[in-house]
């Protein structure tokens, strides 16, 4: 048994200030034992690719904080960041979409010969779909004409799209181009280009090989959906432009799941199998021979083509099968499903973690949700208080869960993959800049939602999300992609405070500690959890400030102790370590501390 010095002699505080707080340690009284493992995500935009200003330092600290489990999140806001076929095969037609200032580029290189017919062209505002477009108000006439000058019986042509070239039939209004040719002898055509996906698929395994990663490339091609009543409208040519749109459409048109099975199929085995063969046949081939461990199914659902529960799990179901099928017939990768936005719904749990809604032999591994804190105001510090109340509803609701998953699926672990803050206005271009006390408000909250949920037996707990940004006027001009989520400061790519909490717990905190009996004065702005680190042998002390206000705390015998203080004088470098000088720490607004000492066998006997 523990009996350590420090421990004991507590009731007699000599400073009893009313603002002063008592820390009180039964390390005899093992809570539990921790089985929660932190991490985090890297979710995708253009700061995180090479052409980023702070493309080196980002990778660089995403290898200087190494830990199992760290997403890779292509997400649908960057369609051509995250989609491996944008378009849908169109058999013997070959269609393209271009918008002014792009090239237009067709290609008979599949069937070796040259372009054949134009089926259709027009620069203007023309509609609909490959195989069935029409002219819109605005045409260029002359656009037919171009295309055969410099096309027809060629083997490719390249053509810039722009007013020089096919007039300007309606200025001020935008305009695209759109073409539909054949070739011959004829080819059936595929639009797989992973050319701005591999390279951050490279720098994410690069960054983070010897660790088990979670791929989840969670956008799906909306071409899967039944369109027929939403009119898409036609996704950013460019890589960095944001599209908040691209979601559309709600019912699949393979309703068996097939063809979106086989679409992750292809995309999977391109990572891990060397290539796959594509809807016609044809083999493409990549240099990629990954180890995906995890791979999640979709994301924030309910929220995304939403169209019940019985099509996600039949998707789940198909996705798994298709991946199975194409990239892992050793049935090696563990999947993840779920991933609700969304709160409360219990009956989406009950559903899909009830093995009789799937189909035979579909594993269910891991579940994911999702948690995210606000505050009222902003810029106003005092307000991100808010964040700890919330984190303790937010853990009712996972009491719930937990009781469904017990219940159904025991063996089915739990992900909580997205836990962070959202301020309000955060992708408001002209939403003010918060003050620098955020990162270290928001760090803190990170820190209590680990004590919190840890008791619970949660898997996996991961922060989100390595990079975000407000406006910024590099790579041409970048939209906000939530400031206040970001783990690196956009500006050069190294940590905030909430990076440093992270590297702060994941030093001092593994699975296998116990948490023991730790109290406060109820109403104290300190929140204190004590560990027996066993693997360490040592003792460990979490401190976090849960308020807008300094407060000293006393525990007994920390005196000698070492101590690593993360807050807001430590700003955006790692936690400060010093020894204690006394028994008493002054802890600034939203400071997390650790305290530790060794376990030393004097210590360990009774
Ligand atoms: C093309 O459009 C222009 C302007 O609308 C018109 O003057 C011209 O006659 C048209 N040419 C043909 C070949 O239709
Ligand atoms: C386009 O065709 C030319 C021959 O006209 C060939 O030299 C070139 O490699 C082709 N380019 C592509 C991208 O297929
Ligand atoms: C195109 O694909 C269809 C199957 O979808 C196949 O029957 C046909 O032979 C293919 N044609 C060519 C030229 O590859
Ligand atoms: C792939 O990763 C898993 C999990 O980390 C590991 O057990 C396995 O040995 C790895 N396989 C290869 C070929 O590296
Ligand atoms: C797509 O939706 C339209 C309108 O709801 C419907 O008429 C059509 O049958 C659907 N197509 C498929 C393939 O489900
Ligand atoms: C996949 O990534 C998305 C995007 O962040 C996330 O919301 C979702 O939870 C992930 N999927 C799963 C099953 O966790
Ligand atoms: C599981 O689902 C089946 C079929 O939908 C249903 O009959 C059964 O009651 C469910 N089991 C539980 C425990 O909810
Ligand atoms: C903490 O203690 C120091 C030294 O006793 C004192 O000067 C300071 O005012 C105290 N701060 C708070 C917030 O209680």
């Amino acid at each position: 048994m523990l009996v350590f010095g420090f421990i004991l002699l507590l009731s007699s505080c000599i400073q009893c200030y009313t603002d002063d707080v008592t820390v009180i340690i039964n390390w005899n009284n093992i809570l539990y034992t921790s089985k929660s493992t932190l991490t985090y995500q890297l979710v995708i935009n253009p700061l995180v690719t090479r052409a980023s200003p702070v493309h080196d330092n980002i990778y660089q600290s995403l290898h200087d904080l190494p830990a199992d489990y760290i997403r890779f999140i292509p997400w649908f806001p960057y369609p051509r960041l995250g989609i491996a076929e944008l378009e849908q095969p169109s058999g013997l037609s070959q269609c393209k979409n271009v918008g002014e200032k792009y090239n237009l580029i067709l290609s008979c290189a599949v069937s070796g010969g040259v372009i054949d017919k134009i089926e259709f062209a027009s620069f203007g505002t023309p509609m609909g779909t490959c195989g069935n477009y029409a002219y819109g108000k605005c045409n260029s006439n002359t656009t037919i004409d171009v295309l055969q000058k410099s096309c027809v019986n060629r083997p490719n042509c390249t053509i810039p799209v722009n007013t020089d070239v096919f007039g300007d039939p309606c200025p001020d209004t935008v305009k695209r181009l759109i073409a539909q040719v054949t070739c011959n002898p004829p080819q059936n055509n595929t639009y797989w280009d992973l050319t701005s996906i591999d390279p951050l698929m490279e720098d994410f395994f690069e960054a983070t090989k010897d660790h088990v990663s979670v791929i989840n490339f969670s956008t799906q091609p909306r071409w899967l959906y039944n369109l027929t009543n939403v009119n898409p409208v036609q996704y950013p040519d460019s890589v960095n432009e944001v599209d908040w749109d691209y979601l559309q459409g709600s019912e699949l048109l393979d309703k068996t799941g097939q063809q979106i099975g086989d679409y992750y199929g292809r995309l999977v085995a391109w990572y891990t199998k060397g290539g796959f063969l594509d809807e016609y046949g044809r083999e493409h081939k990549s240099p990629y021979n990954y180890n995906i461990s995890m791979w999640e199914v979709l994301n924030e659902i309910d929220g995304e083509h939403w169209n019940g529960i019985e099509q996600y799990t039949l998707i789940y179901d198909s996705m798994v099968e298709g991946i199975q099928k194409y990239a892992d017939q050793e049935k090696k990768i563990k999947f993840v499903g779920l991933a609700l936005g969304g709160h409360g719904r219990y009956d989406y749990y009950r559903y899909f973690l009830n093995s009789s809604n799937h189909r035979p032999g579909i594993p269910l591994d891991w579940i994911s949700y999702h948690f995210y804190a606000g505050s009222s105001s902003r810029t106003d510090p005092a307000t991100y208080e808010q964040f700890f109340p919330q984190t303790d509803n937010f853990v009712e609701e996972v009491k719930e869960i937990e009781k469904i998953r017990l219940s159904l699926s025991p063996s089915t672990r739990t992900y909580i993959d997205e836990i962070g803050i959202i301020l309000p206005n955060d992708n408001d271009p002209d939403a003010p800049p918060f003050p620098k006390i955020y990162w270290n408000a928001a760090a803190a909250a990170f820190a209590y939602s680990y004590c919190k949920l840890a008791p619970l037996g949660i898997d996996l707990l991961g922060s989100s999300q390595f990079v975000g940004y407000p406006k910024l006027d590099i790579m041409g001009g970048l939209s906000p992609q939530y400031p206040s989520v970001a783990i690196l400061d956009w500006n050069t790519g190294l940590g905030t405070a909430r990076y440093w909490v992270l590297a702060l717990l994941l030093n001092h905190f593994q699975v296998g500690d116990q948490a023991v009996e730790t109290s406060v004065e109820p109403s104290s702005p300190i929140y204190a959890q004590a560990f027996i680190n066993t693997k360490q042998k040592m003792l460990k002390l979490l401190l976090i400030n849960t308020k807008y206000t300094s407060a000293n705390v006393t525990i007994n015998k920390a005196k000698g102790c070492t101590a690593w203080i993360l807050d807001k004088s430590s700003n955006s470098a790692p936690a400060k370590q010093m020894k204690l000088l006394s028994d008493t720490i002054l802890m600034t607004e939203y400071a997390v501390v650790v305290i530790d000492q060794m376990i030393t066998t004097d210590q360990t006997k009774n």
